[in-house]
């Protein structure tokens, strides 16, 4: 979206705003189902980004949502998306989210434990009813160039890749379940296509396995994609058209295999789809000098913004790519922007080139459209929740979910 355009949301809805371009984002959705030539549905992972005007757009378009709490689940079922086409993951899902998830009738029950599919087939059969269900495997083996990497180590999420064996035939045999097919999600943010084709590779074998323990046919495969986008100015962007030439001859042989002529394979993913096309703007408070530093204070930190600030999982916190859209072609120098907490940790950006930012300043920081408000610690110090908007068809649209009263705004 071009810097006048975020002027104007920021004209009709203040700051600090995040827009989120769902023009864009349901282009990139029909990019990403096309290119694959029909190998794979789409998931969205409603984690990335859980924001109702979003969901209510993206919902027609989907083979299915990834809910990963009930009250996704209900988020889902608020757009219109019927249950049978949501999956519910999460690692701790309480006995009260498996059974309402039963009695909804989701369509794919993700489990990560044998005592979760104890629990959700006794419920089940208590119902009279065949609860169908995926298991999610956690591979030994993640390749290198994940950002986030949930494998390898001891973890809650899914049934490690060695317990296969003695665990998934006590599944297979529960009552009240209907074990469909199996799940991996094992890392994430990756911008190599051939360590993304590696990770599939990875899959298939142990999907392959999986169906060998179970005997199974198998329905459906969740393909945890992992897919990355640019955060850093030096990062490029995913080659993705590279992929069907390396993944799609990966599935095609899978498919083939005795047990899998059934199956359906969907990508589970949120960044890659919304990440780009969202924007956190912010605006500059204060100005001052110190110690060598020019400080600019702002009206958005770690609060609205835990990821940009470095504090989602990076090593190292590192500058991501900030435009003052206010005065693009002021004369360039270095800046700290901090936000309004009373900590030192609250920094959005060290160092930072920027055109010349002054009090008053709007401040877009990219690639914001996931994990940015949903992630965020967003009542720490009770400054006012940034709103939330939406862009479509040449519209904003105030997509803002908080409820407005003297506690949680100020006048404008
Ligand atoms: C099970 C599962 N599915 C999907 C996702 C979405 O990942 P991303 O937004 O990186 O595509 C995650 C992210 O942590 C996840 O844990």
């Amino acid at each position: 979206m071009t810097p006048e355009k975020l002027l104007d949301a920021v004209e009709g809805f203040s700051t600090p705003l995040f827009v989120y371009d769902l023009d864009a984002i349901l282009d990139r959705l029909s990019l990403l189902k096309k290119l694959f030539d029909g190998r794979f549905g789409v998931s969205y992972a409603i984690k990335a980004n859980p924001n109702m005007g979003l969901l209510r757009a993206l919902q027609p378009q989907l083979e299915m949502f990834d809910a990963s709490s009930i009250l996704e689940v209900r988020r889902a079922i608020a757009t219109g998306m019927k249950p049978e086409f949501i999956s519910f993951s999460g690692p701790a899902k309480r006995k009260v989210e498996i059974h309402e998830a039963v009695d909804l009738h989701v369509g794919e029950l993700i489990l990560e434990s044998l005592s979760e599919a104890e629990e959700a087939s006794a419920y089940a059969q208590s119902k009279g009813l065949l609860q169908p269900c995926l298991v999610r495997i956690n591979p030994l083996h993640v390749p290198r160039k994940f950002g986030a990497s949930m494998a390898r180590t001891a973890s809650q999420f899914g049934i490690d890749e060695e317990q296969m064996g003695d665990a998934l035939p006590q599944i297979a045999e529960l009552a009240g379940l209907n074990l469909v097919g199996f799940h991996i999600y094992s890392g994430t943010n990756c911008l190599d296509p051939e360590a993304i084709a590696e990770n599939f590779e990875n899959f298939a074998r142990i999907f392959e396995q999986a169906q060998a323990q179970t005997g199974i046919e198998v329905h459906r495969l969740v393909f945890g994609s992992g897919f990355g986008i640019q955060y850093l100015p030096d990062e490029t962007q995913l080659d993705h058209e590279a992929l069907p030439a390396l993944v799609n001859p990966i599935v095609d042989a899978l498919l083939q295999k005795p047990g899998f002529e059934k199956a359906t394979c969907n990508l589970e993913l949120g960044r890659w789809l919304v990440g780009p096309f969202g924007w956190l703007l912010t605006r500059t408070i204060s100005e001052k000098s110190s110690r060598g530093s020019e400080i600019r204070t702002c009206d958005a930190g770690f609060n609205n913004h835990l990821a940009a600030c470095g504090m989602m999982g990076s090593v190292f916190r590192r500058n991501w790519v900030f435009q003052n859209i206010s005065n693009p072609q002021g004369k360039t120098s270095a800046y700290m922007l901090v936000g309004p907490l009373c900590t030192s940790i609250d920094r959005l950006a060290v160092d930072v080139e920027l055109a010349e930012v002054t009090v008053g300043d709007v401040i877009a920081i990219e690639g914001s459209g996931a994990y940015g408000l949903t992630a965020s610690p967003s009542r720490f110090i009770s400054h006012p929740e940034p709103r939330e908007v939406t862009y479509h068809d040449g519209r904003f649209t105030d997509a803002s979910e908080t409820e407005r009263h003297p506690l949680t705004t100020l006048p404008a």
